[in-house]
């Protein structure tokens, strides 16, 4: 990627502004929450979701959280239980992110959930974000805003420090009150499961006994077509779907320009597409191993693994 010149303003209208003209220009920008700084973009705009992933430097594409004002969009987006309900009216605002089923015409890029058919929401409490959130009028993905492996940012000069050069702005409005990650839960069949332990105790959310909390990239989070797929494809055998990039034509196509952006942008979306496609097989042109395409590939590469 190329380096950005990456601003500091202090939060005000004039920051908020910048902030809000930047996120629906589809660029993702740093602004904190009561729990870690946030790298924010338009959660409907899957470019925008994309270049989190670029700035961060992740190689892998786990789901992120989505940011929205209140109960009601969520309401909008997700089918929330009446568990979920509750909790969402006793801790939100606030450091509570609740997974729940997507709403068919939610808007939510398939990137944001990494194609799975849940979505992890969260209604902040901080200022900050509470008036992005005003600002842009629409949802906000949000994963905290540092480069892949490292810790968590409190400040605007974490967020400095890993970012410098990748993102063009970040709001400065000091520490953040919390400081821990937001504690998730998800619902299901009236019964809560703790995803990821964080600031608030939810008495009856249950980490699951035998095994480890499921949030942070497991694999039983992860969405992988049903049908087979082979990588690496110059062209496509008989029964084979072939999802194409850059110079390779396939049925269907990554980036033709052979972007990568735009390949992280399409990647759940022509997955889910091969899958429902007449094809009995899925075939996947090569994608460069660089920047974002890591990512693409490590996505692939646990779709392929035999299961
Ligand atoms: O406090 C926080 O939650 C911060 C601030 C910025 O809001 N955000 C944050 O986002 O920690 P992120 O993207 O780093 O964490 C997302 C976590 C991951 O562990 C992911 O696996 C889980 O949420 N997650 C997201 N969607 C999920 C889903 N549909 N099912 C299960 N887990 C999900
Ligand atoms: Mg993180």
């Amino acid at each position: 990627m190329s380096r950005l010149q990456t601003h500091v303003l202090s939060f005000a209208e004039q920051a908020i502004d910048e902030a809000a003209r930047l996120i629906l220009e589809g660029e993702p920008v740093a602004v904190p929450t009561e729990t870690v700084y946030g790298l924010a973009a338009d959660a409907t705009n899957a470019e925008a979701v994309a270049r989190i992933y670029e700035a961060k430097g992740r190689p892998s594409f786990n789901p992120l959280i989505v940011h929205i004002l209140n109960i009601g969009s969520a309401r909008s987006i997700a089918d929330l239980g009446p568990v979920s309900l509750e909790l969402a009216e006793t801790h939100w605002p606030g450091p509570l992110t609740i997974v729940a089923p997507l709403r068919p015409g939610s808007g939510i890029a398939p990137l944001v959930t990494a194609g799975l058919a849940t979505v992890a929401l969260r209604v902040p409490a901080h200022r900050a974000m509470r008036a992005l959130l005003k600002a842009v009028r629409r949802p906000l993905a949000a994963p905290s805003a540092n480069l892949s492996g490292a810790i968590s940012p409190t400040r605007a000069e974490h967020v400095v420090r890993s970012l410098d050069g990748r993102i063009p702005l970040i709001v400065d409005d000091g520490a953040c009150p919390g400081g821990i990650e937001s504690t998730i839960v998800a619902e299901t069949d009236g019964k809560l499961r703790l995803l990821r332990r964080g600031p608030l105790e939810i008495p009856g959310a249950e980490a699951r006994p035998d095994g480890p909390l499921e949030a942070p990239g497991q694999l039983a989070s992860h969405y992988a077509p049903a049908k087979p797929l082979r990588l690496g494809a110059s062209e496509a055998a008989e029964d084979e779907f072939l999802i194409g990039f850059a110079g390779v034509e396939g049925d269907s196509n990554l980036s033709d320009r052979g972007d990568l952006v735009e390949a992280a942008s399409r990647l759940f979306d022509l997955l889910h597409a091969a899958d429902a496609s007449d094809s009995a097989k899925i075939a996947v042109a090569p994608v460069p191993d660089q920047g974002l395409g890591a990512a693409i590939n490590d996505r692939l590469r646990r779709a392929a693994a035999p299961r």
